[in-house]
C-alpha cells in the first residue's frame, strides 16, 4: 500500500516549484490533492499537468476573503482532509533602510498571516491524527544581507510548529516545519525577488559558494522530505524542523 493511500491533501502554493513538485509526490504515494494559488491559469495548467487526483482551487493567502472561500471550496470539494502543506509563499529582498511599511506587509500578509489563519480556517475539515507541514526556509537560520524581512516571516513560522502541536495533542494533529535551502524553482528571478540582474547574479554566485555539497537543492528533494511529515512514518515527529539544504546552515 502507498504512503498516502486514501489521504487527502491541500497544498497552498501547488502551482509552481517546491509545492507542484510535493503535489506531484504526494499523488504518486496514493493521496488526492488540491492546489491553491493565485492565478486560474496556472492554477489550471498544474491541475492538467498533475492529472485526474488533483483539484485547483484559486485563493490569494494574503486576504482573509479569499482563506474563508478556500474553506467551504474544500469543503464542499473533499469535505475532510488529511494532511495541509503551508507552500504558498513570497521571498523579497531589501536592506533595511529601504524596507517601506508596504514592503513589510506584504511579505508577512502572505507568508505568516496567510499561513495562520488558513491553518485556522482548515483546522475543522482536518481529520484527527492528520499532518500540518509549514514551508520556512533556511534563512530563518542563517543570517544573509537584505533578508531581513523574509527571513523573520520564515522564523516566525517555526514557532507556530511548536505551539499549535502542543494545542493540537489531543486531536493528534502532528505540527513540523521543512527548511529548504536554496532550490532551484521560478522563485529565482530578478521578478520574484525584487532585484536586479546584477544582483540576482551576484546572489546566486554567493549563495552556491556557502553550500557544502555544491549545488542548489531540486524542488523533488523537498517534496520528498514532505512526504515523511505527511505519512505515518514520521508518526513520533512533532513540533520539530527538517533542515533539507544541502548543508548550508550545519556543516
Ligand atoms: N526556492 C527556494 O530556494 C526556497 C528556499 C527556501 C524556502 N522556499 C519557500 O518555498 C515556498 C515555495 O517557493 P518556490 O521556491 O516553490 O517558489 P515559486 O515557484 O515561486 O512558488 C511559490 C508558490 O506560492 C504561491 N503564492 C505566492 N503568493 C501567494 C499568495 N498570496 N496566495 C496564494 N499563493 C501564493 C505561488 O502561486 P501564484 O504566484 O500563482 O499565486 C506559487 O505557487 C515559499 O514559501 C518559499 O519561501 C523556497
Amino acid at each position: 500500500m502507498k504512503r498516502l493511500e486514501n489521504k487527502v491533501a491541500v497544498i497552498t502554493g501547488g502551482n509552481s516549484g517546491i509545492g507542484f513538485a510535493t503535489a506531484s509526490e504526494f499523488i504518486n504515494e496514493g493521496a488526492n490533492v488540491i492546489i491553491t494559488g493565485r492565478n486560474p491559469q496556472s492554477i489550471g495548467a498544474a491541475t492538467a499537468a498533475l492529472g485526474e487526483k488533483a483539484y485547483g482551487i484559486v485563493s490569494d493567502t494574503s486576504k482573509f476573503a479569499d482563506i474563508q472561500h478556500l474553506q467551504e471550496e474544500v469543503k464542499a470539494h473533499a469535505e475532510k482532509i488529511d494532511i495541509l502543506f503551508i507552500n504558498a509563499g513570497i521571498a523579497k529582498f531589501s536592506s533595511v533602510d529601504q524596507v517601506s511599511e508596504e514592503f513589510y506587509e506584504e511579505s508577512f500578509d502572505i507568508n505568516f498571516k496567510g499561513a495562520y489563519f488558513t491553518i485556522q480556517a482548515l483546522l475543522p475539515l482536518i481529520n484527527d491524527g492528520g499532518s500540518i507541514i509549514l514551508n520556512t526556509s533556511i534563512n530563518a537560520h542563517v543570517g544573509m544581507p537584505g533578508a531581513s524581512i523574509y527571513a523573520a516571516s520564515k522564523a516566525a513560522l517555526l514557532s507556530l510548529a511548536k505551539n499549535l502541536s502542543a494545542e493540537l495533542l489531543s486531536r493528534k494533529i502532528r505540527v513540523n516545519a521543512i527548511s529548504p535551502g536554496p532550490v532551484v524553482t521560478p522563485l529565482h528571478s530578478t521578478a520574484k525577488f525584487g532585484i536586479t540582474d546584477e544582483q540576482l547574479k551576484q546572489m546566486g554566485e554567493g549563495i552556491l559558494s556557502q553550500i557544502p555539497v555544491g549545488r542548489f537543492g531540486t524542488p523533488e528533494e523537498i517534496a520528498k522530505a514532505a512526504a515523511f511529515f505527511a505519512s505515518d512514518d514520521s508518526s513520533f515527529i512533532l513540533g520539530t524542523e527538517l533542515i533539507v539544504d544541502g548543508g548550508m546552515a550545519t556543516l
